[in-house]
Protein backbone atom coordinates (compact mmCIF):
# COMPACT_ATOMS: atom_id res chain seq x y z
CA UNK A 1 0.00 0.00 0.00
CA UNK A 2 0.88 3.47 -0.63
CA UNK A 3 2.52 5.33 2.40
CA UNK A 4 4.56 2.34 4.17
CA UNK A 5 7.57 3.52 5.50
CA UNK A 6 10.92 3.27 3.60
CA UNK A 7 8.76 2.76 0.72
CA UNK A 8 10.56 4.84 -1.85
CA UNK A 9 10.13 8.81 -2.17
CA UNK A 10 10.07 10.45 -5.86
CA UNK A 11 12.29 13.01 -6.45
CA UNK A 12 10.25 16.35 -8.22
CA UNK A 13 12.79 18.83 -9.22
CA UNK A 14 11.12 22.28 -8.00
CA UNK A 15 11.60 25.17 -10.54
CA UNK A 16 13.65 22.75 -12.30
CA UNK A 17 17.03 22.11 -10.81
CA UNK A 18 16.51 25.55 -9.24
CA UNK A 19 19.30 25.21 -5.84
CA UNK A 20 22.41 25.06 -8.52
CA UNK A 21 20.51 26.47 -11.69
CA UNK A 22 18.15 29.86 -12.06
CA UNK A 23 14.85 28.51 -11.32
CA UNK A 24 12.31 28.08 -14.26
CA UNK A 25 14.62 28.14 -16.93
CA UNK A 26 15.88 25.77 -19.40
CA UNK A 27 19.45 25.32 -18.05
CA UNK A 28 17.19 24.52 -14.61
CA UNK A 29 15.39 22.45 -16.83
CA UNK A 30 18.23 20.41 -18.92
CA UNK A 31 19.99 19.57 -15.13
CA UNK A 32 17.03 17.95 -14.00
CA UNK A 33 16.47 16.40 -17.73
CA UNK A 34 19.49 14.40 -17.35
CA UNK A 35 19.02 13.14 -13.60
CA UNK A 36 17.40 10.10 -12.64
CA UNK A 37 14.53 11.57 -11.04
CA UNK A 38 11.16 11.16 -10.91
CA UNK A 39 9.65 14.36 -12.60
CA UNK A 40 9.82 18.07 -12.77
CA UNK A 41 7.63 20.79 -11.19
CA UNK A 42 7.40 24.24 -12.98
CA UNK A 43 4.90 27.47 -12.58
CA UNK A 44 2.53 28.77 -15.71
CA UNK A 45 1.63 32.30 -16.58
CA UNK A 46 -0.12 34.07 -19.38
CA UNK A 47 2.07 36.58 -21.39
CA UNK A 48 -0.19 39.39 -22.92
CA UNK A 49 -0.70 37.95 -25.80
CA UNK A 50 -1.70 34.56 -24.77
CA UNK A 51 1.07 32.47 -24.65
CA UNK A 52 1.53 30.40 -21.43
CA UNK A 53 5.57 31.24 -20.06
CA UNK A 54 6.77 29.42 -16.82
CA UNK A 55 7.97 31.82 -14.47
CA UNK A 56 6.87 32.22 -10.63
CA UNK A 57 6.08 35.32 -9.77
CA UNK A 58 3.02 37.11 -10.91
CA UNK A 59 5.86 39.98 -11.77
CA UNK A 60 9.38 39.67 -13.39
CA UNK A 61 11.17 42.04 -10.64
CA UNK A 62 12.51 38.88 -8.49
CA UNK A 63 14.61 37.13 -11.41
CA UNK A 64 14.92 38.88 -14.25
CA UNK A 65 16.17 42.18 -14.85
CA UNK A 66 13.10 43.79 -16.10
CA UNK A 67 10.03 44.72 -14.10
CA UNK A 68 6.24 44.67 -14.77
CA UNK A 69 3.74 41.82 -14.54
CA UNK A 70 4.14 38.94 -17.22
CA UNK A 71 0.24 39.73 -17.92
CA UNK A 72 1.45 42.95 -18.81
CA UNK A 73 3.96 42.22 -21.00
CA UNK A 74 3.91 40.27 -25.06
CA UNK A 75 6.20 36.91 -25.26
CA UNK A 76 8.47 39.40 -27.38
CA UNK A 77 9.31 41.74 -24.35
CA UNK A 78 9.28 38.88 -21.94
CA UNK A 79 12.15 37.40 -24.73
CA UNK A 80 13.92 40.42 -24.31
CA UNK A 81 14.66 39.72 -20.23
CA UNK A 82 17.72 37.64 -18.55
CA UNK A 83 16.08 35.19 -16.09
CA UNK A 84 19.48 33.84 -15.72
CA UNK A 85 21.10 37.18 -14.18
CA UNK A 86 20.45 38.10 -10.86
CA UNK A 87 21.49 34.20 -10.46
CA UNK A 88 24.68 34.06 -11.96
CA UNK A 89 26.60 36.28 -14.51
CA UNK A 90 27.52 32.70 -16.52
CA UNK A 91 23.35 32.71 -16.60
CA UNK A 92 22.64 35.66 -17.99
CA UNK A 93 22.06 34.45 -21.80
CA UNK A 94 18.89 32.16 -19.81
CA UNK A 95 15.56 33.23 -21.26
CA UNK A 96 11.89 32.74 -19.38
CA UNK A 97 10.95 29.60 -21.16
CA UNK A 98 7.57 28.81 -23.26
CA UNK A 99 5.78 25.89 -22.12
CA UNK A 100 6.22 24.49 -25.60
CA UNK A 101 10.07 24.81 -25.27
CA UNK A 102 9.88 23.07 -21.69
CA UNK A 103 7.65 19.98 -23.04
CA UNK A 104 10.02 19.70 -26.22
CA UNK A 105 12.86 19.46 -23.61
CA UNK A 106 11.21 16.67 -22.10
CA UNK A 107 9.08 14.84 -25.14
CA UNK A 108 11.22 11.98 -25.16
CA UNK A 109 12.11 11.90 -21.63
CA UNK A 110 10.57 9.41 -18.84
CA UNK A 111 9.87 12.31 -16.27
CA UNK A 112 6.74 13.56 -14.47
CA UNK A 113 5.83 17.01 -15.40
CA UNK A 114 3.80 18.99 -12.97
CA UNK A 115 2.77 21.55 -14.13
CA UNK A 116 1.36 24.46 -12.18
CA UNK A 117 -0.87 27.00 -12.77
CA UNK A 118 -0.23 30.17 -11.43
CA UNK A 119 -4.03 31.25 -11.54
CA UNK A 120 -4.24 32.11 -7.69
CA UNK A 121 -3.68 35.61 -8.00
CA UNK A 122 -4.83 36.57 -11.79
CA UNK A 123 -7.13 34.27 -13.82
CA UNK A 124 -5.43 34.40 -16.85
CA UNK A 125 -8.94 33.57 -19.00
CA UNK A 126 -7.99 30.56 -21.39
CA UNK A 127 -4.72 29.60 -19.50
CA UNK A 128 -5.98 26.38 -18.42
CA UNK A 129 -7.49 25.54 -21.86
CA UNK A 130 -4.13 26.63 -23.83
CA UNK A 131 -1.56 24.34 -21.17
CA UNK A 132 -4.45 21.49 -21.73
CA UNK A 133 -4.65 21.69 -25.52
CA UNK A 134 -0.40 21.53 -25.58
CA UNK A 135 -0.55 18.28 -23.76
CA UNK A 136 -2.60 16.72 -25.74
CA UNK A 137 -0.33 17.94 -28.82
CA UNK A 138 2.29 16.33 -26.89
CA UNK A 139 0.61 13.46 -26.33
CA UNK A 140 1.84 13.26 -22.57
CA UNK A 141 -1.50 13.45 -20.86
CA UNK A 142 -0.40 9.85 -18.65
CA UNK A 143 3.17 11.89 -17.45
CA UNK A 144 1.53 15.38 -16.52
CA UNK A 145 0.04 16.37 -13.02
CA UNK A 146 -1.50 19.75 -13.58
CA UNK A 147 -1.81 21.46 -9.75
CA UNK A 148 -2.75 24.46 -8.78
CA UNK A 149 -3.32 26.68 -5.06
CA UNK A 150 -6.44 28.36 -6.95
CA UNK A 151 -8.75 24.61 -6.79
CA UNK A 152 -11.93 26.58 -8.89
CA UNK A 153 -9.36 26.07 -11.70
CA UNK A 154 -8.24 22.85 -10.65
CA UNK A 155 -11.93 21.60 -10.60
CA UNK A 156 -12.44 22.79 -13.90
CA UNK A 157 -9.35 20.95 -15.28
CA UNK A 158 -10.33 17.96 -14.11
CA UNK A 159 -13.86 18.31 -15.49
CA UNK A 160 -12.20 19.30 -18.81
CA UNK A 161 -9.65 15.85 -18.74
CA UNK A 162 -10.56 14.01 -16.16
CA UNK A 163 -7.55 11.77 -17.76
CA UNK A 164 -5.07 14.10 -16.59
CA UNK A 165 -3.92 14.10 -12.76
CA UNK A 166 -4.85 16.73 -10.45
CA UNK A 167 -3.18 17.71 -7.26
CA UNK A 168 -4.57 20.04 -5.01
CA UNK A 169 -1.74 22.70 -3.30
CA UNK A 170 -2.52 23.88 -0.26
CA UNK A 171 -0.13 25.38 2.27
CA UNK A 172 -3.02 25.33 5.71
CA UNK A 173 -2.91 22.38 8.00
CA UNK A 174 -6.51 21.42 6.34
CA UNK A 175 -8.74 19.24 8.99
CA UNK A 176 -10.00 16.91 6.33
CA UNK A 177 -7.32 17.78 3.08
CA UNK A 178 -9.09 14.09 1.40
CA UNK A 179 -12.68 15.05 1.62
CA UNK A 180 -11.25 18.93 0.41
CA UNK A 181 -9.89 16.81 -2.98
CA UNK A 182 -12.43 14.91 -3.32
CA UNK A 183 -15.03 17.85 -3.78
CA UNK A 184 -12.71 19.25 -6.57
CA UNK A 185 -12.05 15.93 -7.59
CA UNK A 186 -8.66 16.19 -7.15
CA UNK A 187 -6.21 12.72 -7.19
CA UNK A 188 -3.32 13.79 -4.85
CA UNK A 189 -2.44 16.03 -2.07
CA UNK A 190 0.02 18.99 -2.42
CA UNK A 191 0.68 19.73 0.78
CA UNK A 192 3.33 21.97 2.31
CA UNK A 193 5.71 20.45 4.58
CA UNK A 194 4.63 20.76 7.71
CA UNK A 195 1.01 19.44 7.20
CA UNK A 196 2.82 16.22 5.49
CA UNK A 197 4.46 15.32 8.85
CA UNK A 198 1.58 16.49 11.13
CA UNK A 199 -0.97 13.82 12.20
CA UNK A 200 -3.68 14.78 9.30
CA UNK A 201 -1.03 14.09 6.58
CA UNK A 202 -0.27 10.70 8.44
CA UNK A 203 -3.52 9.96 8.28
CA UNK A 204 -4.56 10.87 4.89
CA UNK A 205 -0.89 8.82 3.55
CA UNK A 206 -2.35 5.95 5.80
CA UNK A 207 -5.29 5.71 3.70
CA UNK A 208 -4.01 5.88 0.76
CA UNK A 209 -4.19 9.52 -0.16
CA UNK A 210 -1.14 10.20 -2.44
CA UNK A 211 0.85 13.35 -1.13
CA UNK A 212 3.48 15.32 -3.12
CA UNK A 213 5.02 17.61 -0.35
CA UNK A 214 6.88 20.87 -1.43
CA UNK A 215 9.43 22.14 -1.14
CA UNK A 216 12.04 19.84 0.70
CA UNK A 217 15.48 20.74 0.60
CA UNK A 218 16.91 19.17 4.01
CA UNK A 219 18.12 15.79 4.31
CA UNK A 220 16.31 15.38 7.71
CA UNK A 221 13.15 16.72 6.00
CA UNK A 222 12.88 14.35 3.57
CA UNK A 223 13.57 11.23 5.87
CA UNK A 224 10.42 12.75 7.85
CA UNK A 225 8.52 13.25 5.08
CA UNK A 226 9.05 9.53 3.52
CA UNK A 227 8.58 8.23 7.36
CA UNK A 228 4.91 9.83 7.50
CA UNK A 229 4.14 7.94 4.34
CA UNK A 230 4.09 10.87 1.39
CA UNK A 231 4.59 9.35 -1.79
CA UNK A 232 7.19 12.45 -3.21
CA UNK A 233 9.14 15.75 -2.69
CA UNK A 234 9.62 18.67 -4.45
CA UNK A 235 12.69 19.45 -4.29
CA UNK A 236 15.41 22.74 -5.42
CA UNK A 237 18.24 20.00 -5.04
CA UNK A 238 17.48 16.94 -6.36
CA UNK A 239 21.05 15.48 -7.30
CA UNK A 240 21.47 15.54 -3.33
CA UNK A 241 17.73 14.22 -2.52
CA UNK A 242 19.22 11.53 -5.20
CA UNK A 243 22.66 10.33 -3.12
CA UNK A 244 20.24 10.36 -0.07
CA UNK A 245 17.22 8.48 -0.90
CA UNK A 246 18.14 6.33 -4.24
O1 LIG B 1 4.16 22.76 -6.66
C1 LIG B 1 4.87 22.84 -5.46
C2 LIG B 1 5.34 24.25 -5.20
O2 LIG B 1 5.96 24.73 -6.36
C3 LIG B 1 4.25 25.18 -4.79
O3 LIG B 1 4.73 26.41 -4.35
O4 LIG B 1 5.24 28.78 -4.61
O5 LIG B 1 7.00 27.10 -5.12
O6 LIG B 1 5.06 27.39 -6.65
P1 LIG B 1 5.55 27.46 -5.23
MG1 LIG C 1 5.38 25.84 -8.08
Amino acid sequence: MDGEEGSPLEIFAHRGASGSRPENTMAAFRKAAELPIDGVEFDIHLSSDGVPVVIHDETVDRTTDGSGYVKDLTLNELKRLSAGCRFADEYSDERIPTLREVLELFRDKPHRLNIELKSDVFPYPGMREKVIAMVREFGIADRVILSSFDHVTLEAAKREAPDIETGMLFVEILADAPASAARIRADALHPAMPFAVREPGRLAAAKGAVLRVYTVNEAKHALMVREAGARAIFTDYPDRMLNLLK
